[in-house]
């Protein structure tokens, strides 16, 4: 009631006061991200110490109903009249007021906060300004899906789905690699929840190849932002990975069968190798050397009893 009656002598003063009194905004409109801080502000002017028992502010929003955001009234807060939507939010930064300042913090901006603020100012004298808010919120996060619903020979039915939360209302447009559009063939489906944002999802079927690309785009018109991801057809789906797991069961079968091999190889030649020996080691002429040549171990020498005959005395160099 004191807040309407405090706005009648604002109206009703205002073209007289207008000349004397006057309030600014340095910024009209803002927009700002769902969920972030934003402090609006308007100015009025302050002759030498501010003396706060004759300031009133009042932040109001214009709705159908009047919603109060802030109230200052003669130098004392005032929250007891305070717009629900706003409890425990807002804040007026008061330090600033002696410059002349009337700032308005509001803290975790929701989508219902965007709208028309008025900022009331008496104090020697009385105006008022409005100030646009703006609330977006991005199409950040996109998560996607890439299944196949119908294998055929030859031709692969694909189904993409794009996912994401936004504000406003986002279109989704399609394209492959060579940027032709696919939107018309998606199904796009909106949900809202109880934070107001749009959940959309878009799904698209599609006979494709492999390793072609598709890009789904959200677009923000009302923004004019995009944000987009890309979906790339994978080389094998789920059967051919089955197909290709046993594959590699194949190859590492035969792997192990190998190294046994060696392994067995390996044992029969150390056998063989002692039993030599000792028959070349009482020859005493059984001594060779190798030079190994690489990058680590250069020149590295290495003397090794023989076991071959036909390599008796012979120097071996690697490079
Ligand atoms: C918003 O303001 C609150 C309170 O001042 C602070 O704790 C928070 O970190 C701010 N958030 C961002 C995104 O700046
Ligand atoms: C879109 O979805 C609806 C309902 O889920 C379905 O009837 C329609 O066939 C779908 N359209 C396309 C192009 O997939
Ligand atoms: C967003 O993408 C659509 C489709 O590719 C395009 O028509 C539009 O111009 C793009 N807008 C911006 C701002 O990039």
């Amino acid at each position: 009631m004191e807040n309407t009656l405090l706005l009648c002598i604002f109206m009703s003063h205002w073209h007289v006061l207008n000349a004397l009194f006057t309030v600014e905004v340095p910024q009209p409109h803002y927009t700002v991200e769902y969920g972030s801080n934003v402090t609006m502000e308007c100015r009025f002017r302050v002759n030498g110490q501010l003396k706060l028992q004759n300031l009133s502010v009042i932040w109001e929003k214009k709705e159908e109903h009047t919603e109060e955001v802030y109230k200052l009234h003669k130098g004392t807060e005032n929250f007891k009249t305070q717009h629900s939507n706003f409890r425990g939010r807002v804040k007026l930064l008061k330090d600033k007021l002696q410059l002349g300042q009337s700032m308005l913090q509001v803290t975790s901006v929701k989508l219902t906060d965007a709208g028309t603020y008025l900022c009331l100012i008496g104090y020697e004298g009385a105006d008022y300004k409005t100030i646009t808010l703006k609330v977006k919120a991005p199409y950040r996060n996109i998560t996607k899906r890439t299944v196949t619903v119908q294998r055929t020979a030859g031709h692969n039915e694909w189904e993409l789905t794009c996912q994401s939360k936004g504000y406003p209302k986002a279109e989704v447009i399609w394209q492959n690699g060579e940027l032709k559009d696919f939107s018309e063939k998606a199904n796009t489906s909106y949900e809202t929840g109880t934070d107001q944002l749009y959940s959309v999802t878009s799904t698209l079927k599609i006979n494709t190849s492999i390793n072609e690309t598709f890009h789904c785009i959200f677009w923000n018109k009302e923004l004019k932002e995009n944000t987009s991801t890309i979906l790339i057809i994978p080389g094998y789906t789920m059967d051919s990975q089955r197909i290709n797991n046993r594959h590699y069961f194949g190859t590492a079968v035969a792997v192990f069968a190998l190294f046994g091999s060696f392994l067995l190889f390996t044992l029969l030649v150390k056998k063989a190798r002692k039993e030599q020996d000792s028959v070349t080691c009482t020859n005493n002429a059984a001594v060779k050397v190798i030079k190994l040549s690489t990058d680590e171990e250069e020149g590295d020498c290495r003397v090794i009893s023989l076991e071959d005959e036909e390599l008796k005395n012979v120097r071996i160099e690697v490079t």
